[in-house]
């Protein structure tokens, strides 16, 4: 199943100055224990923002340009078509995990939405989510996260 994960404020804002625009540490926990043992799908912009390859899960990083080294659990690949070609061979399933742009380029093929509700307006964000992202889903669950954070499951 291709699952796209995303953090929103109010305003559905999601980044600012390529980082996250707040910390809660419930919602971190909620996206490591829901990722671990998945395959995760970023832009090379969030890609830069982590840093790091994310432990227990295989790590697919877009990029048009940037030519880097794969590792064990990281790979960089050039096309939305190169990854859809892959998820064909995975017996788990792939999380979009950002940012905006990617999230754009793959709307059409995503199957569920997990959306943290980031009980914020962040006004001098950066990067938002179209208003329409969760347009032909429909909500299935709803659990409220420590410290105020609402996370809500959208199937199509
Ligand atoms: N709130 C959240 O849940 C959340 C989640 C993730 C990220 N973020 C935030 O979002 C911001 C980054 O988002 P962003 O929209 O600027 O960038 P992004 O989506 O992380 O990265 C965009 C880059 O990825 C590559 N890319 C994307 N789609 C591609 C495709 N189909 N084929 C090949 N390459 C592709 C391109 O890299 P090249 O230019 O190198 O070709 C493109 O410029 C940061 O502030 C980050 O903290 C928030």
């Amino acid at each position: 199943m291709i699952v796209g994960i995303v953090a929103v404020a109010k305003n559905h804002a999601i980044g600012k100055d390529g980082k996250l625009p707040w910390h809660y540490s419930s919602d971190l926990k909620f996206f490591k224990q829901t990722t671990t043992g998945h395959a995760v799908v970023m832009g090379f912009n969030t890609w830069r923002s982590i840093g790091k390859p994310l432990p227990n899960r295989l790590n697919i990083v877009l990029s048009r340009s940037a030519q880097l080294e794969d590792d064990s659990n990281l790979l960089f690949l050039s096309s939305k078509e190169q990854v859809l070609k892959l998820s064909g061979y995975l017996k788990c399933d792939l999380f979009i995990i950002g940012g905006a742009k990617t999230y754009v380029e793959f709307a059409d093929v995503i199957d569920k939405w997990i959306v943290t509700e980031v009980p914020l307006t962040i006004d001098d964000a950066d990067v938002f989510m179209p208003g329409d992202f969760l347009a032909g889903f429909e909500l299935s669950e709803s659990n409220e996260l420590k410290g105020g954070p609402v996370v809500k499951t959208f199937q199509r």
